[in-house]
């Protein structure tokens, strides 16, 4: 299959187009360099120039909190490209996949959240990423997911290695919960729900709930370090506090993946491991 990946420099698209890559599709990879999303001109001649059968989305401003001051960028990053993308896709009859986030929930459920419970965005960001949802239309897969890891870019895992050479002890939250999710899993999900062209929402993570506090210890851990160092701490005690509010529930229910019989992400503690292994050497 002939496959265009936008966002090809984050985290997400880089090992989606590796996924892509290792199955034998015809591959073409677009960083924001080649391809700004936000430049509907652009993205209809690019995908009219490509005629892919599917068009994975990953390009996103994913800066929460900058997203807060500048909500113009992010409804052109986050909602209005995936008009574009869309539009172009459908032109050229291309299969879309989009990805969206547990942003898009309030986070006061006392249990998980599935994919027919209510949105209520409670950021810029989060708005923004459910109006791409809306903007990416019936026939689209658009997949919800949440605290993602991967080995090229920023996260949780990367920001934790180096906090831990520099400093003794580390503060994090322990009243926001969600599922670690690794690009390592979630990009040949992807690609499956893609080649299946299951369309509407599905919650795609690894399994296993923590709280940030709960998965920095384990990131200390599994590079060799005392877990004791982390000490948990509130939301409320942030200081500064953070732009954007958080779902301080952000666990995803990956209903749509258990009804459809299709396996769920492993547990999120082994591609942790396997993560850690690959980028402390
Ligand atoms: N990160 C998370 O924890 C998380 C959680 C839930 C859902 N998601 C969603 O998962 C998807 C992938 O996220 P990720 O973690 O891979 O994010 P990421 O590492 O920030 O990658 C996003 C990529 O999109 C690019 N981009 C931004 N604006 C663009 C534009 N106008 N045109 C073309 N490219 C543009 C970025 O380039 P620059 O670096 O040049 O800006 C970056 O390379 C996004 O839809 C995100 O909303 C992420």
């Amino acid at each position: 299959m002939k496959v265009l990946v936008t966002g090809a420099g984050g985290q997400l698209g880089h090992d989606v187009v590796g996924a892509c890559v290792s199955a034998g599709d015809d591959v073409v990879a677009t960083g924001r360099a080649e391809l700004d999303v936000t430049v509907r001109s652009d993205v209809a001649a690019a995908i009219a120039a490509i005629r892919p059968d599917v068009v994975f989305h990953c390009a996103a401003w994913t800066a929460v909190d900058d997203c807060e001051s500048d909500p113009d960028r992010a409804f052109a990053a986050n909602a209005e490209a995936v008009r574009w993308v869309r539009e172009a896709s459908a032109l050229a009859g291309a299969h879309l996949v989009t990805i969206s986030t547990d942003y898009v929930f309030d986070g006061t459920l006392e249990r998980p959240y599935h994919e027919r419970d209510t949105p209520n965005p409670r950021s810029v960001y989060g708005r923004s990423k459910l109006a791409g949802e809306g903007e990416a239309g019936p026939n689209a897969t658009i997949v919800r997911t949440s605290w993602v890891c991967g080995e090229h870019g920023s996260n949780m895992v990367r920001t934790v290695l180096r906090l831990a050479s520099e400093h003794d002890t580390l503060s994090f939250v322990d009243d926001q919960h969600g599922c670690p999710t690794f690009t390592a899993d979630l990009a040949p999900m992807l690609r499956r729900l893609a080649l299946e062209r299951r369309t509407g929402i599905h919650h795609v993570t690894n399994q296993g709930a923590v709280s940030w506090y709960e998965f920095v210890r384990s990131i200390v851990a599994a590079i060799g370090k005392d877990p004791a160092m982390v000490r948990p701490i509130r939301t409320a005690d942030l200081d500064p506090p953070r732009a954007a509010e958080r779902p301080a529930n952000g666990v995803l229910d990956n209903a749509v993946l258990r009804e459809a019989g299709l396996p769920l992400l492993r547990d999120h503690r082994q591609p942790l491991a396997e993560l850690v292994a690959r980028i402390s050497t």
